[in-house]
This record gives structure tokens, C-alpha cells and sequence, in this order.
């Protein structure tokens, strides 16, 4: 997934595209661009790596121009490099074009534009719809980028510029999300919301086939039949503010000290005297939800890991058959659907392109969808029959550690609600779980009191090569969990497992001093956990322990225990995650790795 950005207006248009840029670099930083017009030229810089290399190249020579657009990217068809840095260009350097998404028939049309004896310059997907526009082009930009996009499958939102009309900026969506900014003698296009703020809280969401010309007085909207059309234009709540790291050397750290006060803030929207409230887009009725046969979780990543826990949590309690999916083999396997399910689409971003494709294999089904996600009007929103949001504020680290523990609370609040359509929980039982649910932010609060002793823990384990994560019942997820966030920030190979499987393989894996992060708080399976955890302790693992504060019997077994308070047991994946994910991040950072942007990941990938 990339990031692109569009400006027309009087500003200064580095710094426009800049800020643009760097607000939307945790979409993919291994190559960035930009593109401008001046005295009827193209003038395009591109380069390989991060940011700060454009930046570098700007500030020597800036752009002068009063119109252009900007990339940062997240290679899928070429290496990155600069030549396959975006802005992609024409023959004749007259057309430029950013993208987000993927052509997919892009070598087919690579062909016949070759036959047709244009000269391609990079081994990109997107350099293909510089040549269709230019191969279509009859001095009106936006009649041969429709006709260029109605050719090209896959997806793609791109902006484009042409020397032939220095005045416009042609926008089009197709899969990937497009905002348009509004402002006073200046228009704006980005991919996503951070990257408008500093300029203007209107904005204009983009839907699938839809084009907008974006001059400096004004933006027109066109369907791909070049229509003219109308847009609701929508105003954006929060600022610019809530998008910096404050007193915080990272975003990720920012974060994960930012969960009390997210959970604290939704106890306050979604419970009001014992009545559960789950938003105004929530329009499921009671009857209906009584009624579903059974749950179908579908999402990516630490996503899926949530959902996992729902899986534990509306069994558990709900007792409703719940499935989980992976949305990528969802979207292909085919699933055998039978009665009336509710799916559950779970995303941050609500912009994943395999969770989208799950959720509209569901539709295709007639199936009722509830999504779960953290960016109001994301395209997984708005084609959701009902979402409840995770009001966790923007999360820029690319390591998703606010939403995970928001998604987490709010499967346990609606396992609640469907507890009572389904009777399986009595009042008091249901009273009980509510009055427990006020005291998780304070938990959370004295869980992170814990960090210098988590430093200290991640300082003896950083030259670790391999980490296994064990843990049983709801927190075999939160294994996976602890195992991924290792992973994607550290770059340290690290698997997550259910404790009780070891001994039928995994075991083998165990030499002296192999660090094993075992997930033990005090709960229904806590013996069991204790076994698993003494059979490879005997063959001389190193034993890192979540484990309940006060817990004696575990001070005997591990060799470094991070502690939670007690809680209970469905409650228990919110709190062991901050240990877990700053036992991660400072591993990250004594490894010096770029914690908010580690290579080759994205915050959502809005392709397949
Ligand atoms: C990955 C992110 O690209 O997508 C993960 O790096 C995330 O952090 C996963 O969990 C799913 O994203 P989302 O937005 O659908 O929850």
C-alpha cells in the first residue's frame, strides 16, 4: 500500500507535499517522489529509501511550482528503486501519475503499448496508465484518464498531472481510499485523512469509480461515465494535534501508553446505567442478534488475533458457535455458510484489501456484516450493514497496539450484549462482568507502571535469535500476539503456540537458554500452564512469565516475570498485551530498529 497526495493553491508546495508525505509514510517507505509543472515542464524527483532522502533532495533544489502531486511507496511490481519510484512519467514527460494499488493486467497492456512503440523506463505496474493516458490523450485530461482506467483491473486510486493543462489535478478511485481536501483558493488529494489536517478539516470521501478534478477554485466530481455528480462533503473531528508523538521517541511507545485512557473513554460511550450503547452506526436490532445461528470472524494480522479472542470470549460466555477466519483464505476457500451468521469484519484501518474482500464475499452471500473499526468512513465502514468504532484516535505506528486491545474490549462488551438476547449469562452474572469492566483502565495503568522492569528484561534477552510464546485458553491468541509484534518491529524470529501443543513437536525446538514468553495469569487453565511451562523448562529454556501480581508458585518457575494485576479471566488478553508489547518494543529499540516504520511492512495493505 502507498501513500499519494495532491496540491493546488498558493502554499509553499514542498512543504504542502511534504507534510503530505510524511503524514502518510507508516502506508510504505521504501521510495518516494513528487511531480510539479513549471513553465510548461515536467519536473519530477523521485529516489529510493525513506523519506528523509526526498526531503533532502527538495531542500537543495525545491520544487517551484504552484501545482503537484507526491508518493510514498510500498513496492508490489518492481524492486524499490529510482527509477521505480513514483511519479511514473509518459514518453514525452508531459504526463505524470502517482498510484495506490495494483494493476493487474498490467502486462497485457504493457505489451500492446510496446507494440504500439512506447518506451517504458521502469518494471512498475503503474507506468502502464502513464502510456494508456498518454495513448489516449486528446487535450482533455479527464476524458483519457476515464478512458484509460475503464481498461485497467485491479485496483488503483492515482492522481495525475499534464503539462497540456497545468491548471487540474485528475483524481481517480478504484479500491484503494481517495480523500479530497477543500480549502480556500486550495484543493487537496490524499489517500488518507492525516495528510489533509494541516490544511483543512472538509473533506470529500472518494467511493469506488468515482473522478474528481481538482482545480484551485474548485474540485467537480465525475462517475466513470464522466457524469457530473454530487459529494457530501464531511468535517473531520480531531486535529493535526493528536497526529504528533508528543513527549514520545516513537508512536508505537505513544500508544501503548494512550490504551488506559482509549478504554477509558469507550467505557464512557458504550455504557450508560448498565445499558450498552455501540454508536450510531450500529443498527443491528436485538431481535436479529438474538436470532444468528452462529459468529464468522474474518480480519489480517493483529486483527485476526483479536478476533481470535472474540472466538474464546463468545463461546465462553455467549456460548454462540463462533468461526475465525483469516480474511485472504476467507476470501478464496469458499466457506460453507449455513443459517444466519452475523460476520464480523475486524480492521484498524477498515481499508485492508483482503478483510474489504472478505466482507464482500459475505455480501455476496446475503450475509449481515458488523465491522469492527478504528477509521470512520473507511471503505470497510461504509459497505458494513452496522460498525462499532474503536474511538482509539488515529494510530500512526505501524505495529497496531491501541486498536488491538479497543478490538479486544469491544468483542468483550458486545459477548456481553448478545449474553443477554441469548440468555446464557443471569443478571447478576452480567452485573458482575459490567461493575469489573470500570476498573480495567486503573489495571492497565498499574500494568505499564511495570516498564523499566520490562526494559530491564528486554535488555538480558535482545541478542536472542529465536523466542518462542506459549499460553493456553484466550491467551493462546495473546501468544501469537506477543510472537508478532516481536516479529514485525525486531525483526527477530519469534512463533507464537498453544502451550499444550509443545510437546507434540514444537519442543524439539528447545536448547538451553532458548527465551520461552510464557502467558500464565491466574486463570481456568493456570495448572495446565504450569506443566507445559516445568516440560521445557527441564530441557533449559529460559522462562519469561505473564504472569498475576502475587502469583508465589510462578516465582519458583520463571526466570524473568512481568506482572498484571489480577482480573478476570476473559479480561485478561487487554492486560497482557502492554507487557508483551513493550517487552517487544524495547527489544526493538536496543536492537536500533526504526520502531514506527519497520521494513517491508505497512500499516494496512489495500492490495491482495
Ligand atoms: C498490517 C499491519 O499491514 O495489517 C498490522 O502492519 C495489521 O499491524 C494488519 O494488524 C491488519 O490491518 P487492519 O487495519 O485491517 O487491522
Amino acid at each position: 500500500m502507498c501513500g499519494i497526495v495532491g496540491y493546488i493553491g498558493d502554499k509553499d508546495l514542498n512543504s504542502v507535499l511534504m507534510s503530505g508525505l510524511w503524514r502518510l509514510e507508516y502506508r510504505g517507505y521504501d521510495s518516494s517522489g513528487v511531480a510539479s509543472i513549471m513553465n510548461g515542464d515536467l519536473d519530477v524527483r523521485k529516489v529510493e529509501g525513506k523519506l528523509m532522502n526526498l526531503q533532502e533532495i527538495l531542500s537543495e533544489k525545491p520544487l517551484v511550482g504552484k501545482i503537484g502531486i507526491g508518493h510514498t511507496r510500498w513496492a508490489t511490481h518492481g524492486e524499490p528503486s529510482d527509477q521505480n519510484a513514483h511519479p511514473q512519467v509518459d514518453c514525452n514527460d508531459s504526463i505524470a501519475i502517482v498510484h495506490n494499488g495494483i494493476v493487474e493486467n498490467y502486462y497485457t497492456l504493457k505489451e500492446e503499448l510496446i507494440k504500439k512503440k512506447h518506451v517504458f523506463k521502469s518494471n512498475t505496474d503503474t507506468e502502464v496508465i502513464a502510456h494508456l493516458i498518454e495513448e489516449n490523450y486528446n487535450g482533455d485530461l479527464k476524458e483519457s484518464v476515464l478512458k484509460s482506467v475503464s481498461r485497467l483491473e485491479g485496483s488503483f486510486a492515482i492522481a495525475v498531472i499534464t503539462v497540456s493543462e497545468p491548471d487540474k489535478i485528475v483524481a481517480y478511485r478504484y479500491g484503494s481510499p481517495l480523500i479530497v481536501g477543500l480549502g480556500k483558493k486550495e484543493n487537496l488529494i490524499a489517500s488518507d485523512i492525516p495528510a489533509l489536517l494541516d490544511h483543512t478539516k472538509r473533506i470529500v470521501i472518494m467511493e469506488d469509480g468515482e473522478m474528481a478534478v481538482v482545480k484551485k477554485n474548485k474540485v467537480e466530481f465525475y462517475n466513470k461515465d464522466g457524469e457530473s455528480i454530487e459529494k457530501e462533503e464531511r468535517e473531520i473531528k480531531w486535529g493535526p494535534e493528536s497526529l504528533d508523538k508528543g513527549k514520545y521517541p516513537h508512536y508505537m511507545l505513544k500508544e501503548i501508553y494512550e490504551q488506559p485512557d482509549v478504554i477509558e473513554r469507550n467505557i464512557g460511550l458504550r455504557l450508560h446505567d448498565g445499558k450498552f450503547d455501540f454508536g450510531e452506526n450500529f443498527n443491528f436490532s436485538p431481535h436479529e442478534l438474538a436470532h444468528l445461528s452462529h459468529i464468522v470472524i474474518q480480519a489480517c494480522g493483529t486483527s485476526w488475533h483479536a478476533g481470535y479472542i472474540g472466538k474464546y470470549i463468545f463461546e465462553g460466555f455467549s456460548r454462540i458457535r463462533t468461526e475465525v477466519d483469516i480474511s485472504s483464505e476467507f476470501r478464496y476457500r469458499n466457506p460453507v455458510i449455513e443459517g444466519e451468521p452475523l460476520v464480523m469484519a475486524i480492521s484498524q484501518s477498515g481499508e485492508t484489501a483482503d478483510t474489504l474482500a472478505g466482507l464482500r464475499e459475505a455480501k455476496a452471500k446475503f450475509l449481515k456484516v458488523l465491522s469492527l473499526v478504528n477509521v470512520r468512513g473507511s471503505t470497510i465502514d461504509r459497505e458494513s450493514d452496522s460498525a462499532i468504532y474503536l474511538n482509539a484516535g488515529p494510530e500512526i505506528g505501524v505495529a497496531s497496539t491501541k486498536a488491538y486491545t479497543s478490538q479486544i474490549f469491544q468483542l468483550y462488551l458486545f459477548a456481553i450484549y448478545l449474553s443477554r438476547l441469548k440468555w446464557s449469562l443471569d443478571t447478576s452474572e452480567i452485573e458482575e462482568k459490567t461493575r469489573g469492566i470500570i476498573k480495567i483502565p486503573e489495571k492497565m495503568r498499574s500494568t505499564l507502571k511495570n516498564a523499566d522492569t520490562i526494559k530491564d528484561i528486554a535488555e538480558k534477552y535482545k541478542d536472542a535469535k529465536h523466542f518462542m510464546f506459549i499460553g493456553r485458553g484466550i491467551n493462546f491468541p495473546s501468544a501469537l500476539e506477543g510472537a508478532l509484534k516481536l516479529k514485525e518491529i525486531s525483526y527477530i524470529h519469534a512463533t507464537g503456540y498453544p502451550a499444550g501443543e509443545m510437546k507434540h513437536g514444537p519442543i524439539a525446538l528447545i536448547t538451553q537458554n532458548t527465551p520461552v514468553v510464557a502467558i500464565a495469569p491466574q486463570s481456568s487453565v493456570y495448572e495446565k500452564m504450569l506443566n507445559n511451562i516445568e516440560e521445557i523448562k527441564s530441557r533449559g529454556a529460559k522462562i519469561i512469565v505473564v504472569a498475576t501480581s502475587g502469583d508465589k508458585r510462578i516465582k519458583e518457575l520463571g526466570d524473568d516475570i512481568m506482572y498484571i494485576p489480577p482480573c478476570e479471566e476473559n479480561v485478561s488478553p487487554v492486560l497482557v498485551a502492554l507487557p508483551l508489547q513493550l517487552f517487544a518494543y524495547y527489544i526493538a529499540v536496543l536492537n536500533g530498529r526504526d520502531v514506527d516504520r519497520p521494513r517491508n511492512l505497512a500499516k494496512s495493505v489495500t492490495v491482495e
